[in-house]
């Protein structure tokens, strides 16, 4: 089945050049922009070869994501995808249980709570760089990139060190598969990977029963009863840590390889980092963003563009077309960090789904990059840029950097 799957998409991408199947082929992982901007032309809403409808166009895009009559999840009784683990949360959830179980979460992400985590970031930012010799070619995702993310989130949940490592291996497995299963055996890995990951959390779970600590799970299974039914904590937390590390490394990883790709924009970082940080990080979620598209399901009958669609109907929401679409963005495929859009990129979402941990990616993001740009202003490349196989997560696997 799964190799029928694959030979299918094969056949429309490269016989047929169906661009929604090319983009989750090798051109689509290499680069999906020179496929948004085919897919530009057909209009700002277009059927897919499944009978669903696809967006490249910003405006389209940010109305779905906003209008409640599109829903994260299919319309009637809300199941559970629970395939291989993949339960997430209340991510694939309608109110009234996505208002619910957000509401849990949302205080560890108050400005607040970011600025108290600010310490913690600069600090383990400095470690790792630390570990860096001078004059050495290192690994910028495996040094950097990849490390950081995991260790503030397994911090955030409360994740004791000794454990630390295991719950970021299976969660790695876990969260790679957010882009489909690629064969038998990578479905018998997640399920084990799946088994492991919740029989560490559980004993996480009765540890802070036991011994509330101040950290997230304890908050979390202190709400449990009335505000998180039993069930829901453990696709909550694994939610919380796939989120957490999967996209952030991704982040950090295409903000380099961007800048290290336009010289005179390293160059400008380098000169100001305190100042050109945070822009270069948002003009790197703009043109490179780590999650490239998302899609709501119709939950009534309406029209959309002139178009009908039905219930049940999925819009495909692409992420990273709408960032680069020219109506909203003059010369979108420049990469420029003193660009200032008078309109917001879509990289963290749009309405009620909107990235509940976005400040605290930004931080992280901020914090790596003026290190880097403060520490290594000599920074280049030293070998080809590896992409990870994915099409909805882009970020690069292995960037190989001399300092
Ligand atoms: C650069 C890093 C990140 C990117 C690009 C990103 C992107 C996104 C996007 C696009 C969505 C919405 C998907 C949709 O609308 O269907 C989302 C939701 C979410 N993100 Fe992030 N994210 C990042 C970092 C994080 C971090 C660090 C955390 C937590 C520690 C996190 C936790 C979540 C959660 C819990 C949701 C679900 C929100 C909801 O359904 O209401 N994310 N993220």
């Amino acid at each position: 089945m799964l190799y029928r799957q694959r030979l299918g998409t094969a056949v429309a991408g490269y016989w047929r050049r169906e661009p929604m199947a090319l983009l989750r082929l090798r051109p689509g992982r290499d680069d999906p922009y020179a496929i948004y901007d085919r897919m530009r032309r057909a209009g700002t809403l277009a059927p897919t070869p499944l009978g669903n409808w696809v967006t490249t166009s910003h405006r389209v895009c940010n109305v779905v994501l906003r209008d409640r009559r599109f829903g994260a999840a299919p319309p009637g009784p809300q199941a559970r995808s629970g395939g291989a683990g993949q339960d997430l949360s209340f991510l694939e959830m309608n109110p009234p249980d996505h208002t619910r179980l957000r509401r849990l979460v949302q205080p560890a992400f108050s400005p607040r709570q970011i600025a108290g985590y600010r310490p913690r970031v600069e600090h383990t930012v400095e470690a790792l760089l630390d570990r860096v010799a001078a004059g050495n070619r290192f690994d910028l995702v495996s040094a950097l990139a990849a490390p950081l993310p995991i260790a503030v989130i397994t911090d955030l949940l409360g994740v004791p060190d000794a454990n630390a490592e295991r719950f970021a291996r299976y969660g790695a497995l876990i969260g790679g598969a957010i882009d489909g299963v690629r064969s038998m055996s990578h479905a018998a890995r997640l399920r084990a990977a799946s088994a492991e990951l919740g029989a560490l959390f559980e004993s996480l779970f009765e540890l802070r029963r036991r011994e509330p600590a101040d950290d997230l799970v304890s908050a979390l299974v202190a709400a449990e009863g009335d505000q998180v039914k039993p069930g829901e904590l453990l696709s909550l937390c694994t939610l919380l840590l796939i989120a957490g590390f999967e996209t952030t490394v991704n982040l950090i990883g295409n903000a380099v390889n961007a800048l290290l790709d336009h010289p005179d924009q390293w160059a400008a970082l380098c000169a100001a980092p305190e100042d050109l940080a945070e822009r270069a990080v948002e003009e790197t979620l703009r043109f490179d963003p780590p999650v490239q598209r998302t899609g709501r399901f119709a939950l009534e009958p309406l029209e959309l563009e002139g178009k009908p669609v039905q219930p049940g109907q999925i819009v495909v929401t692409l992420i990273g077309a709408a960032n680069r679409d020219p109506e909203v963005y003059p010369e979108p495929d420049r990469f420029d960090i003193s660009r200032a859009p008078s309109v917001d990129h879509l990289a963290f979402s749009s309405g009620i789904h909107y990235c509940v941990g976005q400040p605290l990616a930004k931080l992280e993001a901020v914090i790596a990059l003026r290190a880097l740009a403060e520490r290594m202003p000599r920074l280049r490349r030293a070998g080809a840029v590896k992409r990870r196989n994915a099409n909805t997560i882009r970020g690069p696997i292995r960037l190989p950097v001399r300092r």
